[in-house]
């Protein structure tokens, strides 16, 4: 979590959320929906949330389509549906609005990996670097960087860069490496990694393979290269959604948090989507970080406005100018998230 952040503690337990009862004969989508109107709340959720909180949120994306979302409602008060950094995004995109996350601790073992200052002191060895980091990093680690990328733009931000313009990219490895391979830039990789993406058993998803044939693997650039190189399709939650939609294969084997397949199931309800197996005796990843949030918690954080996300000026203001240029190159090359 961002060690520059200030919270609104006011009524909060130490635990990052309001530890309040909720009736349980509560009907709380009825109350999420009336609380959405008297409030004028838009609830922004990602794809690894679980199911009933996508179901009932206003716009469900990827990191790219929340930042455009939370840069352009005109909604008073953000319920951001995800993790950490991408409240703290919605926050600099838009600082008079109030940002609220179900839970703040919430957080990102990615954004986790690079703390802003070590990284402050690994970029004075490259005072000539342009620095590009991958949206999952915390509010001040975006005051040490150029531009900003998500999954979705990252190879077109790359290329909006002259060709001999030294880069540093941070902080997933496994983004970086992907990207250098895709565009032919050498760039200086900081040695960060998602929890999740970095789980995936080889060995299971060969299995898998061999018993159904017919499948599709397709795969998050978070994932490790060796088993991006099984993949027949690489892309972002919404590069791989739109995918298992245009493609016409029936089956399919995804690499990436298993909350998307909660939306390629509601597009493709004839198609058979098969979460990609992890190291371990589980049947599919999840993010522990995005499934803190939970219907209760969403509901208590409406009502009572808590935890509400609050970040410096400073840090607005620097930090913003990285997102910014992220959102101007993405609309000059019209790609939506
Ligand atoms: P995208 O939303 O860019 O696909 O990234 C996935 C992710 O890890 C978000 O935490
Ligand atoms: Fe961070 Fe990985 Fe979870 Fe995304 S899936 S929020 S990158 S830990």
């Amino acid at each position: 979590m961002s060690d520059t952040l200030a919270v609104a503690t006011r009524g909060l337990s130490k635990k990052g959320f309001l530890d309040l009862e909720v009736d349980p004969e509560l009907d709380l989508v009825a109350e999420i929906n009336r609380l959405k109107k008297e409030k004028n709340a838009v609830i922004l959720a990602h794809y690894y949330q679980e199911s009933e909180i996508q179901d009932i949120a206003d716009y469900i994306g990827d990191s790219l389509g929340l930042s455009q979302k939370a840069a352009s409602t005109d909604a008073d008060i953000i319920v951001f549906a995800g993790v950490h950094f991408m409240a703290e995004t919605a926050k600099m995109l838009s600082p008079q609005k109030k940002v609220l996350l179900p839970d703040l601790k919430a957080g990102c073992s990615l954004a986790d990996s690079c703390p802003p200052a070590l990284f402050r002191e690994f970029k004075k060895k490259y005072p000539d670097h342009v620095v590009v980091s991958y949206i999952n990093c915390t509010a001040e680690l975006k005051t040490l960087t150029d531009i900003c990328c998500t999954s979705t733009n990252a190879v077109q931000i790359i290329e909006s860069i002259p060709k001999d313009q030294p880069i540093i990219f941070a902080p997933d490895k496994n983004l970086g490496a992907y990207l250098k391979k895709k565009t032919g830039r050498d760039m200086i990789l900081w040695n960060g990694a998602c929890m999740v993406h970095e789980i995936f058993s080889y060995e299971r998803i060969v299995k898998l393979r061999n018993r159904y044939p017919n499948a599709k693997f397709i795969a998050h650039p978070e994932c490790e290269d060796h088993i991006l190189a099984m993949a027949d399709y690489i892309g972002s939650t919404t590069g791989l959604l739109k995918y298992t939609i245009n493609d016409p294969a029936t089956e399919f084997i995804v690499a990436t948090e298993a909350g998307i397949l909660h939306q390629m199931e509601k597009a493709s309800p004839y198609k058979t989507f098969i979460a990609a197996p992890p190291e371990n005796n589980c049947a599919c990843n999840e993010c522990p970080h995005m499934r803190l949030n939970t219907m209760e918690k969403l509901y208590l954080c409406m009502e009572h406005e808590l935890p509400e996300v609050i970040l410096p000026e400073w840090v607005i203001e620097h930090g913003r100018k990285s997102i910014d240029r992220m959102l101007e190159i993405s609309a000059a090359a019209g790609l939506v998230g």
